[in-house]
């Protein structure tokens, strides 16, 4: 089979699609033929190892792990001598965060790790970006913002995976959603729900006149500092993005500045918030934006276009 590693960091131009045996699933194991794979943000920056400080993680001088791509959707081809959960031609999607990864034509999850059944009402290609977006942005939302009805929620690039996930949540969670990107995508988040979306532009956040409940820096363009003139009394500043400026300002004001890496949550709290996602995707009131797809084997167009900073949505890998 093929799948797509890097054993250096840098450019694009790092990646390499080789062949290698197709996994045997272990007793606790399903083997998933992969239909669909997000390619995202986090993907490019593992790839560059940037932040550079996040190499203490990652692999000092290499990547550890030379895999890419942690979410995916499609069908489970063989099943390990333990599975009760999964049988043989189910539809799954779901996140594989260490080990082998989703930009591949196969891969072998534990049934208690995070992969769930699809929803018959969605595509592969739908399906499997929701753990990057929907579920990282709805983990912020709902653990960290506590979202009630009818707070304002201020949420930065919201055209992007994150951004276009929380405009959706916020609405469906009651709150009033002011939605930023550039002016190219205004239609875009207006569709999405936004009851106002401004241009960052032209705006300057000193001028603003209304106050938030929450900002939400999905791209990690914003502070606290920089932001907190448009915060009400309680209000609180979140983003996904780590910087050491988060760090300090989350040392300085832990209860109004929220940082946390999603993916390493408890695996039942995650499984929980994503039980929620599916019941919403099963209902139509949750739906993926798919900005481009592209083939595995073109996999290093697909990190050039993310990191021109202007995708909309998603980017999946296809016909796996
Ligand atoms: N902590 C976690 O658990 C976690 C999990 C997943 C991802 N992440 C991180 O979350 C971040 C966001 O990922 P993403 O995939 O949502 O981003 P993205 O899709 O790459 O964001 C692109 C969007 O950002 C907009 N944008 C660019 N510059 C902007 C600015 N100055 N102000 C406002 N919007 C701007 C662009 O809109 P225009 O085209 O209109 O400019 C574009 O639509 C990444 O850094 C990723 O690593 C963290």
């Amino acid at each position: 089979m093929k799948k797509a590693i890097y054993t250096t960091y840098g450019s694009p131009e790092v990646i390499q699609i080789i062949d290698v045996e197709i996994p045997s699933p272990k007793p606790n194991e399903i083997l998933v033929k992969i239909k669909a794979a997000s390619v995202t943000r986090a993907d490019t920056m593992m790839r560059q190892g940037i932040p550079k400080f996040g190499r203490i993680f990652l692999g000092l001088f290499k990547p550890k792990n030379t895999v890419l791509g942690t979410g995916f959707s499609g069908i489970v081809e063989a099943i390990g001598s333990q599975i009760t959960r999964f049988k043989i031609g189910d539809e799954v999607f779901g996140e594989k965060l260490f080990g082998n990864g989703s930009n591949s034509q196969y891969l072998c999850i534990g049934e208690n790790e995070l992969v769930e059944k699809k929803p018959k009402n969605i595509s592969h290609c739908d399906a499997a970006p929701i753990c990057d977006g929907f579920l990282t942005s709805y983990n912020f939302l709902k653990e960290h913002a506590k979202i009630k009805e009818g707070q304002h929620v201020f949420i930065n690039g919201a055209s992007g995976s994150l951004g276009s996930a929380a405009v959706q949540l916020a609405k469906i969670m009651g709150a009033k959603v002011t939605g930023i990107c550039s002016s190219k995508n205004i239609d875009f988040v207006i569709a999405l729900g936004a009851d106002e979306v401004l241009d960052y532009t032209t705006i300057k956040l000193n001028e603003l006149q209304s106050r938030y409940d929450v900002v939400y820096d999905t791209v990690g363009k914003l502070s606290y500092n920089s932001s907190k003139n448009i915060l009400n009394d309680n209000g609180i500043f979140m983003t996904p993005v780590l910087s050491i400026q988060i760090l300090g300002q989350m040392i300085l004001h832990p209860q109004k500045v929220k940082f946390e890496a999603t993916g390493i949550k408890k695996k039942e709290e995650l499984k929980s918030l994503l039980k929620d996602l599916i019941s919403l995707f099963k209902q139509n009131q949750l739906q993926t934006h798919i900005d481009k797809t592209y083939n595995l084997e073109d996999l290093k167009y697909a990190h050039q276009y993310i990191e021109t900073g202007g995708k909309v949505g998603n980017i999946v890998v296809v016909n796996l």
